[in-house]
């Protein structure tokens, strides 16, 4: 069955959302597979977020992601991808729909870098890629 990393980023972990969170992609009918607190590293994020090395908000995004610890989860379901990064909602947590995850809990803290509480794979490549950084 298809699988997808789901991360719940420092800013959702120090408001103590984690538990909600996680509790709101299991009520929509996935399943946990594997689930860890982690703290990320420069090696780590540079792999995860490839494609935005070198991008204005590279830097920023980076130090907020090192800023605590991070809950690192893997869900499994039909379109589980698809299914997760639409109940996460859009990137800019102060338009994300109500009823999604950044829309609910999310705003603009007027920082550099958009804390929107949670990450989602965006492909099956992306998703293999990704646990295989996360779950080593
Ligand atoms: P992820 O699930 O975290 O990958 O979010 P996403 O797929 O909705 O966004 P994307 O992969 O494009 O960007 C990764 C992260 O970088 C986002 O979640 C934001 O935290 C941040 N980010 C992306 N685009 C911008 C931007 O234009 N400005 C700022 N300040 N931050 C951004
Ligand atoms: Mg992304």
């Amino acid at each position: 069955a298809e699988r997808t990393l789901v991360l719940v980023k420092p800013d959702g972990v120090s408001r103590g959302l984690s538990g909600k969170i996680l509790a709101r992609v299991e009520a929509k009918g996935y399943r946990l597979i594997d689930l860890s607190l982690v703290s990320a590293t420069r090696e780590k994020l540079e792999a995860h977020y490839a494609e935005h090395v070198g991008k204005p908000f590279y830097e920023p995004l980076v130090e907020f992601m090192l800023s605590g610890p991070i809950v690192a989860a893997v869900f499994e379901g039909e379109r589980v991808i698809e299914g997760f990064r639409s109940l996460a909602g859009a990137t800019e947590p102060t338009t994300a729909a109500p009823g999604t995850i950044r829309g609910d809990f999310g705003r603009d803290w007027g920082l550099k870098v958009q804390q929107n509480l949670v990450h989602g794979s965006d492909s099956v490549e992306s998703a293999e890629k990704e646990i295989g950084i996360w779950f080593s």
